[in-house]
């Protein structure tokens, strides 16, 4: 019952709403929740099955056309996470498909992007006006603020994944994007033919001007296991090569690293950890992996996550079975942000 006395206001109350009024926070309040222990936003796995995209992927070249066709492109949108579609925290993926005859507009945009060709036979990806085939499992790079746009002048469609930095670029509000038109394309070391640069151990010195990214732009399939062959096995068996930027060894582009691994049938490889995130591109076999407490087994052109800090191992059921695996690894490295364990 209100005897008519005031309760006289609680100072610690009064003084987090002059905090507030302040625009201030107090950590004391919220320490705890933004220094952890540990990673503790880490999201499930999620597997792209091709079997299941395939028909997706068909129908969205029969039925996006006309002017929607320059961006006839499906989005690997990963449920467990928040904002806009996005395939891991700081990557996205995407599968697109051009139909022979057709051509993109040019354009370039800060974000990057790694493409891995899913289905080619001879279209081309043109970075500043370079052509770079596109066949079975060759990777071609667009990098930050290069003009691209895709050719396909075979006769069969081109499917390919898409992989870029978009949600890292995006969070820090650096995207930047042109639209064209354009007729004339910047020339620097990056426009010299990828030929110069494909031998191991040799580069060509140029007066050309230098760029931030792997002057070649294309790696075929065909070279990369050749390389996988020649690598030295683990002790669990599998062989990993990095493609490199031929010029220092650093990754093809600054904040997508790229890997191929090459799986011995029946083999698990090593339990691994680590803070980076990455996207698992199955080239060829079949196997399982275990990402976290969740087993999903994959098989040739499936697409699936390895989530930051979750327990992962890959084990291959078929005599051969090779996959890309594309992460932020190498900008962590350089962050000092990169911690890796092996079980
Ligand atoms: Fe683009």
């Amino acid at each position: 019952m209100d005897d008519g006395k005031r309760v006289p206001p609680d100072p610690q109350e009064t003084f987090l709403t002059e905090i507030a009024q302040n625009q201030l926070a107090p950590l004391w309040q919220i320490y705890q929740t933004l220094v952890i222990e540990e990673p503790n936003r880490v999201p499930p796995p999620v597997i792209w099955r091709w079997s299941e995209m395939l028909p997706v992927i068909e129908k969205s070249a029969d039925l996006v056309t006309g002017e929607a066709a320059d961006h006839r492109v499906l989005i690997l949108d990963n449920p467990h996470l928040d904002g806009p579609p996005a395939t891991s925290p700081s990557i996205v993926a995407a599968y697109q498909c051009v139909l022979p005859g057709e051509k993109t507009s040019p354009h370039r945009h800060t974000p990057a992007a790694t493409r891995v060709i899913l289905e080619g036979a001879g279209g081309a990806t043109f970075v500043d006006g370079k052509r770079c085939d596109m066949h079975n499992g060759d990777l071609i790079i667009t990098p930050n603020w290069t003009w691209h746009c895709h050719e396909n002048d075979s006769d069969a469609r081109a499917v390919w994944l898409d992989i870029l930095d978009l949600p890292l670029v995006a969070k820090l509000d650096a995207v930047f994007g042109d639209m064209g038109p354009v007729d004339t394309f910047p020339e620097n070391i990056s426009t010299l033919p990828d030929d110069a640069f494909s031998r191991g151990g040799l580069i060509p010195v140029s007066t050309a001007a230098a760029v931030r990214h792997s002057p070649r732009l294309r790696y075929p399939w065909s070279e990369v296991v050749a390389t996988m062959d020649a690598a030295p096995a683990e002790s669990d068996g599998s062989r990993t090569v990095a493609y490199c930027n031929p010029m220092d060894g650093s990754p093809l582009t600054p904040t997508l690293d790229t890997r191929a691994i090459a799986l011995e049938k029946g083999h698990a490889t090593r339990k691994l950890r680590t803070t980076s995130n990455a996207v698992a591109i199955v080239l060829d076999g079949e196997g399982v992996s275990e990402i976290g407490d969740q087993e999903i087994a994959w098989g040739p052109k499936d697409v699936f996550t390895l989530p930051h800090w979750a327990w992962t191992w890959h084990r291959s059921a078929t005599d051969t079975a090779h996959m890309i695996v594309i992460s932020d690894r190498e900008m962590l490295a350089k962050l000092n942000l990169l911690r890796e364990q092996v079980a």
